[in-house]
């Protein structure tokens, strides 16, 4: 068993573990990847003022995101398939969030339901929502994270069309997989996983199984989006879900100052500065890079979050920094997952939160109440 000290690790072993469709899945961007991997570059280009000769003694991340006290300003984002990097791999998630004081959010498109999540933990979850043809579908989703005490929900506003991640066609992504004999030897490769999924019923997409009319082929998220996801999402629409929904609201992927702006205006109550991960619009700025300027315009109005290319504490503080109230992190909990169940997940979060505890420390900070943009190096960061 390797000695695991960063997210990196985790990514590799993964990368052994998980059968190939889903470690792709997970660890990909659409068409030239330039988004996805600037995600992660830009954060890479910031850099940090060490400071010396302070007292460091008695520090915390602590601090809340919508109102939800948090060990740090990190929630796990919500992942579609994260039930197939491992088995029952929400519920596995969900419980070292909760162990370790972050929120977990649940996607639409996960494999455990929204009921095995509450049946199987005890801490309250976030549930997130796509803007779906199915009003009625939408709002029985609604209503049954509402009955599983759901207090916040997440929409995501950048998924209406989707744009086209090469390793999906080509390793022809459904959940469960397809036993073509490209799959069959590839799973012979991963006998843990096999084993996994040997032991827990929930192999497909049961939020919607069962819940959703008319669809013709449930297994893919490719076909289930085009079918089912409505192109023609406007604010008005996102006035509808508030008014419906009732609890805490979180708007995400927003890029652009002026979508920004009309958020803030929606009486929401976080956005979340996000291109999905690279997955969406290629040739989109990094998320890190798209920040400072909404983080500056709207921060006084709404809180104002981040996530893409988070794979460190340093990462989480630079965010903060720049104005980031709170961060997602969907990668780097999914490898952790897929290489170790829970205890990747759990991993991932020790890791990181060692990491931002200590980066703040050399920063000469003892609270992040304190840290502002003064921490980073002129010059170096947008904004
Ligand atoms: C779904 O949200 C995806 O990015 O695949």
């Amino acid at each position: 068993m390797p000695v695991i000290t960063n997210i990196e690790d985790l990514r590799m072993l993964a990368q052994k573990r998980v059968p190939r469709m889903f470690y792709d899945y997970a660890d990909s961007g659409s068409w030239t990847e330039g988004t996805y991997r600037a995600n992660q570059a830009d954060f890479q280009k910031i850099l940090l003022r060490q400071r010396v000769a302070v007292n460091m003694a008695n520090r915390s991340t602590a601090t809340k995101m919508v109102g939800v006290d948090v060990k740090m300003p990190v929630a796990l984002a919500p992942v579609g398939l994260t039930g197939m990097q491992h088995a029952d791999g929400e519920i596995l998630a969900a419980r070292a969030a909760e162990k370790f004081g972050v929120p977990f959010t649940l996607s639409t498109m996960s494999i455990c339901s929204i009921e095995d999540i509450r049946e199987n933990t005890t801490a309250p979850f976030w549930f997130q929502l796509y803007w779906m043809r199915d009003r009625d579908f939408m709002e029985r989703l609604m209503a049954r994270a509402k009955a599983a005490g759901c207090p916040a929900l997440v929409l995501t506003l950048d998924l209406q069309v989707i744009g086209q991640r090469h390793k999906d066609l080509k390793n022809g992504l459904t959940a469960p997989p397809k036993p073509t004999l490209a799959n069959i030897f590839n799973l012979m490769t991963k006998p843990r996983w096999c084993l996994g999924m040997a032991g827990t019923p929930r192999h497909t997409f049961r939020n919607l199984v069962g819940h959703a009319k008319g669809v013709s082929d449930m297994s893919s998220l490719g076909a289930w989006t085009r079918e089912q996801f409505d192109p023609r999402l406007d604010w008005n629409d996102v006035a509808w879900i508030r008014q419906r929904w009732g609890g805490k609201l979180i708007l995400k992927g927003i890029m652009d100052l002026e979508d920004a702006k009309l958020a803030a205006d929606s009486g929401a109550d976080a956005l979340v500065v996000s291109n999905h991960g690279g997955r969406q619009l290629d040739g989109a700025p990094s998320s890190i890079a798209a920040l400072p300027a909404i983080a500056d315009a709207v921060g006084s109005r709404i809180e104002v979050w981040m996530d893409g290319g988070i794979r460190s504490g340093q990462d989480v503080l630079k965010a903060w920094a720049l104005g980031a109230r709170g961060t997602l992190i969907g990668r780097a909990f999914a490898y952790g997952l897929g290489a170790m169940g829970e205890a990747g997940v759990s991993a991932a979060l020790e890791i990181i939160h060692q990491e931002l505890d200590l980066t703040m420390a050399f920063c000469g900070h003892t609270r992040l109440t304190d840290v502002d943009r003064r921490i980073l190096l002129p010059g170096t960061a947008r904004g």
